[in-house]
């Protein structure tokens, strides 16, 4: 199963829980999300786990293999061309830890429209009723309260989206940008700097908590060569996930933009502004 190395490591835990190989892919370097003519060019692929990530739609549709797995985690509420994220992959699965679009505390959502793969996720939830125990199940569902938590928010996602957007904005024009990239939901704001370590210890002492988007691409957790996934070996030495959240104090706000101002000559926008 395909994926990219520039993704948190959940992803490839999922895929040792099935007993399934990972055959990672560098990083696109236009969306940082993965490589879709270097996936399509691999042979004998199961399926592709593609992310959108940071809130930026990636052309995941382009993907050639037909038992893709869109992964809406960072990037949800926001078009890629002219469809909704999410509406690409034969399944399609959504975070709502607290650090993702939509926060309800933990669990998820599993969304695709083939009734059968339905019928297989839905029992591999339910160890009730069975007749004969054929395979262990899946004891790790939503609760009801982070549900209901995660449907109230799910309402308001425009909103969340607006803000941070805004939120973006005013970052974007702090580093000297005036426009911010249309499609984004800036689930993270990303600087690009010379060390990313470097400037994150900067933002630290300013008291600002950024930090590296993806804490270790794949390919360095699993002893990789880094020559081998230029991009993401570039996005991890250079990039930096700044603080931006719907309901951000005006007084943070202003922190973060002030700093941002003070280091603009040293950091650029990413996507470009
Ligand atoms: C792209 C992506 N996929 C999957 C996950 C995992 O989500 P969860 O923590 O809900 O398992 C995350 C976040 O941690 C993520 O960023």
């Amino acid at each position: 199963v395909a994926l990219s190395s520039y993704l948190c490591s959940a992803p490839l835990d999922a895929l040792a829980l099935t007993g399934a190989e990972p055959v990672l892919i560098d990083a696109d370097p236009a969306t940082l999300a993965i490589d879709v003519t270097a996936v399509n060019r691999e042979k004998n692929l199961d399926a592709v786990i593609a992310a959108h990530l940071f809130g930026y739609p990636a052309p995941v549709d382009q993907i050639t293999c037909d038992r893709l797995i869109e992964d809406c985690a960072q990037t949800l509420g926001v078009s890629a061309g002219d469809r909704p994220v999410g509406a690409a992959g034969v399944v399609t699965v959504c975070s709502f830890y607290g650090t993702k679009l939509i926060a309800a505390g933990h669990g998820g959502l599993l969304a695709g429209n083939d009734p059968a793969l339905e019928r297989a996720a839905q029992e591999l939830f339910t160890h009730d009723g069975q007749e004969e125990w054929r395979r262990p199940h899946l004891h790790y569902a939503m609760s009801d309260l982070a549900a209901a938590l995660g449907l109230s928010q799910l309402g308001k996602i425009d909103r969340f989206i607006r803000e941070r957007r805004a939120v973006a904005e005013r970052y974007t024009e702090a580093l000297g940008g005036s426009v911010i990239a249309p499609a984004c939901a800036y689930s993270r704001f990303l600087v690009i700097a010379e060390d990313a370590e470097a400037m994150i210890a900067s933002f630290r002492a300013a008291g600002i908590e950024a930090k590296r988007p993806v804490f270790r691409p794949l390919h360095l957790l699993l002893g990789r060569p880094p020559e081998e996934f230029p991009v993401a070996t570039w996005a991890h030495e250079h990039i930096v996930s700044v603080p931006l959240y719907p309901g951000m104090a005006a007084e943070e706000i202003a922190c973060v933009t002030s700093f941002l101002r003070e280091h603009a000559r040293a950091l650029r926008c990413r996507p470009p502004a």
